[in-house]
């Protein structure tokens, strides 16, 4: 196939990607301005090389015009969460999205591969808008933990270094490490609570923080530059009391003084 004819049929696919990282980009985003925790902590995406789709319709033997048809991971999404308790709340946020509809799931968390490989698998339906009109594509999202993305990545290596024919004494190692990471991820789990109130309190902290930096940036417009410098040096005394509660009822007398100076600032452009 000519390149330009490969480039047309993967440019819808190339599509989904961006817009999918995007959204889900920004719900992260979205979930850590909110002080919340994010049950996705990163998100990866790729379209399938021409190359591994010309190998895998070989090995699957699938014929060039059953490709789109047939090939369900041309465009691939990767998610990676702290702990394997976000997996499903990963899936049931997908399973609600209107722009996603869910084709099929796979579960090798509960079914781990023969390879020692765990990851939950979703195919699910997805519309873009290209020039020539609206085209609906499969898109494979795989969801698994930082420690189950570790062990894939590793396997995916030796794999491509020993060609598929990973000798036994590695194809062992291998699976000791896969029990080694479940092993991880359980623990992970047991303590997951306590990881998440220390991320939350230290987001949450971070927040009242640059609430305040900004509010104060803000005045330096509106207020005088003598009166702005004394809030700053009252924010720092109240800061390194390590108060955090004192800190937040600061930040909210902040918003007051900040709304004050905004409303004479709209004022004082009315009059002039
Ligand atoms: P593929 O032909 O490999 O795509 O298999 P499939 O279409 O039957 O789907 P499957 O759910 O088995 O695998 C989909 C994807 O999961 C693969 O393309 C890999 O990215 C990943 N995967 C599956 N099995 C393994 C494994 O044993 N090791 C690693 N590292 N990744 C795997
Ligand atoms: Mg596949």
């Amino acid at each position: 196939m000519e390149i330009q004819m490969w480039r047309d049929i993967l440019n819808p696919y190339e599509l989904a990607v961006n817009e999918i990282l995007v959204k889900f980009r920004h719900l992260i985003r979205e979930y850590r301005d909110a002080g919340e925790y994010s049950p996705i902590e990163d998100v990866d995406g790729r379209i399938k090389k021409i190359s591994s789709i010309l190998d895998k319709m070989q090995r699957k033997d699938i014929p060039m015009e059953r490709m789109t048809e047939e090939i369900e991971d041309i465009a691939g999404i990767r998610i990676m969460c702290q702990f394997e308790d976000d997996i499903a709340d990963v899936a049931n946020l997908i399973r609600d999205r209107k722009d996603m509809k869910v084709l099929q799931e796979k579960d090798y968390i509960t079914h781990p591969k023969s390879s020692g490989y765990r990851s939950f698998h979703m195919i699910v339906e997805y519309s873009v808008y290209t020039r020539t009109g609206t085209k609906t594509i499969p898109v494979e999202i795989q969801i698994r933990t930082l420690a189950m993305n570790f062990w894939a990545t590793i396997e995916h290596s030796l794999q491509y270094k020993y060609r598929h024919k990973i000798p036994d004494q590695v194809t062992e190692r291998l699976h000791r490490a896969s029990e080694a990471i479940i092993n991880l991820d359980n623990v992970m789990g047991e303590v997951r609570g306590e990881i998440l109130d220390a991320q939350n309190s230290f987001r949450v902290k971070a927040n009242i923080v640059s609430d305040i930096l900004n509010n104060i940036q803000n005045m330096y417009a509106v207020a005088n530059k003598r009166e702005v410098e004394k809030i700053q040096d009252e924010f720092y005394k109240v800061y390194l009391e390590d108060d955090w509660d004192k800190l937040e009822r600061y930040s909210k007398e902040l918003d007051i003084i900040a709304e004050g100076y905004r409303a004479q600032g709209i004022d004082g452009n009315i009059e002039s």
